[in-house]
């Protein structure tokens, strides 16, 4: 099936030290970065943009940037993070007016596009989307926040679409760690961001080997 592919999440790290804290979980075998981008509107929570986003790449020219972006307007911000450094471009499908139109214009830019779907989302809504994006992100806790508990009742979405689509990428964020990462990898997930589990830990290379061990089995 596809690549299994860790992604921590930057929003755990200390964002004081953010290059710092970005170089130990590629050194500690991170495949991609995971970037969180909140509007304070779509969520409730305000994170950075893409001058973040254009300084850390300065610092980090290698790492794949994966962009979830939580802003309503995700139709604004497309070119502006291509520029900052962006390689993928998730937008969520409750904040897309014309999701066709936005694929589009983020496939346009040569970055991957990505579709994400809050909790509350059915993964039928996504079906009409499916083939014409590259990964598609079920989300395993209500944007906004890191920390939160993983929702394990979110599996069967994941599952059924890996039934539909044995070749895509699925992706999984919130609240995966050692303890959940199972149930994700036994739906079929293959893309795992890991915020709290990988940041939160003394060495956290141990944790991103442990994720991918769980993946790949
Ligand atoms: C939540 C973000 C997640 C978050 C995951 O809105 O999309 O990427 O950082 O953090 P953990 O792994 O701590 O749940
Ligand atoms: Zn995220």
């Amino acid at each position: 099936c596809c690549k299994c592919l860790i992604g921590p999440s930057m929003l755990a790290s200390d964002l004081s030290c953010m290059a710092d804290e970005a170089k130990k979980v590629i050194a500690g075998g991170a495949d991609y970065l995971h970037l969180d981008v909140m509007d304070g509107h779509f969520v409730p929570n305000i994170t950075w943009g893409p001058p973040v986003i254009k300084h850390l790449r300065k610092h980090c020219p290698d790492i794949f940037f994966d962009c979830h972006m939580m802003v309503s307007n995700p139709e604004q911000w497309v070119q502006e993070i291509k520029d900052a450094g962006g390689d993928q471009y998730t937008f969520h499908l409750e904040a897309a007016r014309d999701p066709a139109g936005l694929i589009e214009q983020i496939k346009a830019t040569g970055m991957r596009v990505g579709m994400a779907l809050r909790p509350g989302t059915p993964i039928e809504d996504a079906l009409p989307w499916v083939d014409s994006v590259d990964v598609v992100l079920v989300m395993t806790v209500e944007p906004g926040f890191g920390g939160q508990k993983f929702m394990a009742d979110m599996m069967p979405k994941v599952a059924y679409l890996r039934a539909k689509c044995p070749e895509k990428d699925i992706e999984v964020d919130g609240g995966l760690g050692p303890a959940t990462v199972d149930a994700a990898a036994r739906a079929g997930a293959n893309m795992i961001v890991a915020g709290s589990s990988v940041f939160n830990s003394e060495v956290p290379a141990k944790v991103i080997a442990a994720l991918r061990r769980s993946v790949e089995k």
